[in-house]
């Protein structure tokens, strides 16, 4: 499959995104998010595809923001629909994907670039990336779930500092504010990444899928994130997986999960 503003290279069972607008600092446009969405709407489907990573091309940046130059004219309903659009087949799609997504932030993680990485299930970033919500310095706020996810990670009142601020933080304060799990040098990131990723994929599939429904449930205020967990809990009885994974363990052998 071939895109115009991304990458996407498949290794050992793991889809690596790259962002691939390096002379706009891989800003995401139009393209880019639908591009985002196909690719995502493949490898969701793709058997061979235990995990997700999304990263910027460059040394520069990871994505430094939803395009300016393509939504500086547009009306309050125009603007609406960019942000209802864009979270319902990139944002909620990435945050709610059924096969983990990790953020390596490589550089500048900027508003949409920022959200994006917040939509992922977690994040590690390389040492010189600067992250934050600079979007009321241009008038305007988050619109990619920025304002809701940012303060899931690190608190309301560090939320609305960097949001009213529109100031950046490094990654070492992003690590000590929740908002990154790791930091690496940038010549490590994917490296680090892909192991932690491959400790991933030692464990059942439809049970990781299961946990992140469930996870994310606490954050969605029309469920009762314990009635998730109890069913999901539930589903997990009726699966071969299961089945595999508590005899390997009575057997005193490592599971070899059938992924179903
Ligand atoms: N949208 C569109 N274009 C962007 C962009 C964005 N969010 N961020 C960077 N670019 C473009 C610049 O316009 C420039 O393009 P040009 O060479 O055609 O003029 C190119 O990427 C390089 O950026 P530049 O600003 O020259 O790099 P810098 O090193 O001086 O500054 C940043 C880096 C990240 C501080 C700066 O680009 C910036 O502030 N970007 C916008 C961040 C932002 O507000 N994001 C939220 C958007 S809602």
């Amino acid at each position: 499959m071939n895109f115009d503003t991304i990458l996407v290279d498949k290794k050992e069972a793991i889809a690596t995104i790259t962002i691939d607008r390096p002379q706009k600092l891989n800003a995401l446009n139009k393209t880019t998010l639908l591009e985002l969405n196909t690719v995502l709407t493949t490898l969701e489907s793709d058997i061979n595809i235990q995990v997700i990573i999304i990263t910027g091309s460059g040394e520069k940046a990871f994505v430094a923001g939803a395009d300016i130059a393509e939504f500086a004219n547009f009306s309050v309903a125009e603007g609406q629909n960019l942000a209802r659009k864009g979270q319902e087949i990139v944002f909620n799609f990435i945050e709610n994907f059924s096969k983990p997504v990790i953020a390596a932030i490589n550089g500048f993680a900027l508003g949409g670039g920022l959200e994006l990485a917040m939509a992922c299930h977690f994040r590690v970033a390389s040492d010189n990336s600067k992250m934050g919500l600079p979007e009321v310095s241009l008038g305007v706020i988050p619109g990619y779930g920025g304002t809701q996810r940012l303060p899931q990670l690190v608190g309301k009142g560090k939320a609305m500092e960097l949001i009213m601020t529109a100031g950046m933080i490094s990654a070492s304060e992003a690590k000590e504010f929740g908002l990154v799990n790791h930091v690496t040098t940038q010549e490590e990131l994917l490296s680090f990444t892909h192991k932690i990723a491959q400790k991933i994929m030692r464990n059942s599939p439809v049970a990781i899928a299961e946990a992140i429904k469930a996870v994310n449930a606490n954050f969605d205020v029309e469920k009762n994130g314990y009635e998730v967990e109890i069913e999901a809990f539930g589903n997990c009885f009726g699966t071969p997986d299961f089945i595999e994974g508590t005899t390997a363990f009575l057997e005193k052998r490592k599971p070899n999960f059938p992924g179903f």
